[in-house]
């Protein structure tokens, strides 16, 4: 069976709209971090849908999955899911951590880019504003201060999150409407509260980037797709911190 067909069928479950908005996905990452030849680390990987296309179609040069596979936000055998995939697409290059960041040593080792998707509202379990708080505070600056440490210079740490908007109780209907299985399910931080921790943690540079899915199978699609409709369909951002 081809490469990407395999991965149609199973991580993206047929969901032939949501593998469409993860190259789209991958081409918003490109234009920062440019993966080819590049040494990612993705924390709270799950049964790699990103680093599979990362090590397939971003000619990524060598990938690790850390994920502490504990049942937070996915099953307790999603690094089993992971290592089928690996296998069955024959990839060398993508290694598999099985591990809470928290705990993470890498020794020596060090990544010219880091990935956090949909992963940080799970390892920071708190809804509260970090700003407000001084011991979320250094909570959040512990954790991105030990990521900017796990680059590499002209490193890039990239987050990708839903906005806190919560279409949770809606998700079904959402679902069938559009065919696609991202809504506005669940966050808990906005942009700018991540922005100022990552500020404080050591980056020198940190943007935000609001992204917009597009529903390429939806005949509605242009309507779905206009910026203010999305907004309160599937408002998601980027936030990507460049390590000098
Ligand atoms: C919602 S899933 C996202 C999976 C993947 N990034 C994706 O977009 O398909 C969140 C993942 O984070 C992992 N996770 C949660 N807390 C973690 C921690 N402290 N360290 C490492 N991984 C963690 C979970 O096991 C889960 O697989």
């Amino acid at each position: 069976m081809n490469k990407l067909t395999y991965l149609k069928k199973t991580i993206y479950n047929q969901g032939k709209n949501d593998f469409y908005c993860d190259l789209n996905f991958l081409s918003e990452i490109n234009k920062i971090a440019k993966l080819k030849g590049k040494t990612v680390l993705d924390i709270g990987c799950g049964e790699g849908r990103l680093l599979t296309l990362f090590s397939l179609i971003g000619k990524a040069k060598y990938c690790w999955g850390l994920d502490s596979a504990e049942g937070i936000g996915s099953g307790l055998d999603i690094l089993d899911l992971f290592k089928r995939h690996i296998k069955v697409l024959g990839l060398k290059n993508i290694e598999i951590i099985n591990e809470d960041i928290g705990n993470y040593e890498s020794g020596n080792k060090k990544f010219d880019v880091i990935t956090a998707v949909y992963s940080l509202h799970h390892i920071i379990k708190t809804r509260k504003n970090f700003l407000k708080d001084e011991n979320l505070k250094k909570e959040g600056i512990a954790l991105f201060s030990k990521i900017y440490h796990l680059l590499n210079k002209k490193g890039v740490f990239v987050i990708y999150e839903a906005s806190k908007h919560d279409l949770k109780g809606y998700s079904k209907f959402y679902r069938k409407l559009l065919k696609a299985s991202f809504v506005n399910y669940k966050s808990k931080h906005t942009a700018r509260e991540y922005s100022a921790l990552l500020k404080k943690s050591g980056f020198q540079k940190v943007y935000t980037k609001y992204y917009f899915r597009s529903y390429y199978l939806n005949k509605f699609k242009w309507v779905f797709s206009t910026p203010i409709i999305n907004f309160f369909i599937n408002n998601h951002y980027f936030i990507f911190s460049i390590k000098k």
